[in-house]
């Protein structure tokens, strides 16, 4: 009868040391967490905002980077390209975009209403634009073709049929686009 109680109670006795432990290692977990929180919290509230442009979507329309003789696709001096686009209730401008393949390309874009979502499909790129503000995305297209561009931010009433496309040429298709004018896209004229 002795020995059933103490073997009872080392049973007991070794379920409590492994609450414990258990209990110090959900704690330091606990306490990793919090503390990464915190670190990144205060880490980011330290830094300048930097890349935050702002712009006023009452009058991009009439100056400044956004007019609409200013959108579509630009040559740099470097050689990489630079896109600009504006999102309104319910489309891009222009609705076709034209870049070259394997080529830098700097996406610029801005809403003049409320806040569009922006990505290419098959592609990384994907990034929200809101009014007043001025949304930045490099990247690179490796392959030619055509992408679809959908909104994909819930933007009022005639969201779903908000969508633009993208087509990616070769570097040489593109310099003959660039040089009938200053300015490309794949808009049918
Ligand atoms: Cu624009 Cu949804």
């Amino acid at each position: 009868m002795a020995a059933a109680n103490q073997g009872a109670h080392d049973a007991h006795a070794t379920a409590a040391r492994a609450e414990a432990r258990w209990a110090w290692i959900v704690g330091a977990i606990i306490l990793f967490l919090t503390g990464m929180v915190a670190y990144m919290s205060i880490h980011w509230a330290l830094m300048p905002p930097t890349r935050m442009e702002t712009i006023d979507p009452a009058t991009l329309h009439l100056s400044g980077e956004f007019v609409e003789s200013n959108l579509g696709t630009a040559r740099e001096a470097d050689g990489s390209v630079t896109v600009r686009l504006l999102a309104s209730q319910y489309a891009f401008t222009p609705q076709c975009l034209l870049v070259p393949k394997d080529t830098p390309v700097r996406i610029r874009a801005t809403s003049s209403d409320v806040v569009h979502g922006f990505s290419v499909a098959h592609t990384n790129v994907n990034m929200m634009l809101a009014p007043g503000y001025i949304s930045n995305f490099a990247t690179r297209f490796k392959d030619s073709g055509e992408f679809l561009m959908p909104c994909h931010e819930f933007c009022g009433i005639g969201h779903a049929a908000m969508w633009a496309r993208v087509k990616v040429v070769e570097q040489n298709e593109f310099a003959r686009a660039m040089a009938a004018n200053g300015r490309a896209s794949c808009v049918a004229r």
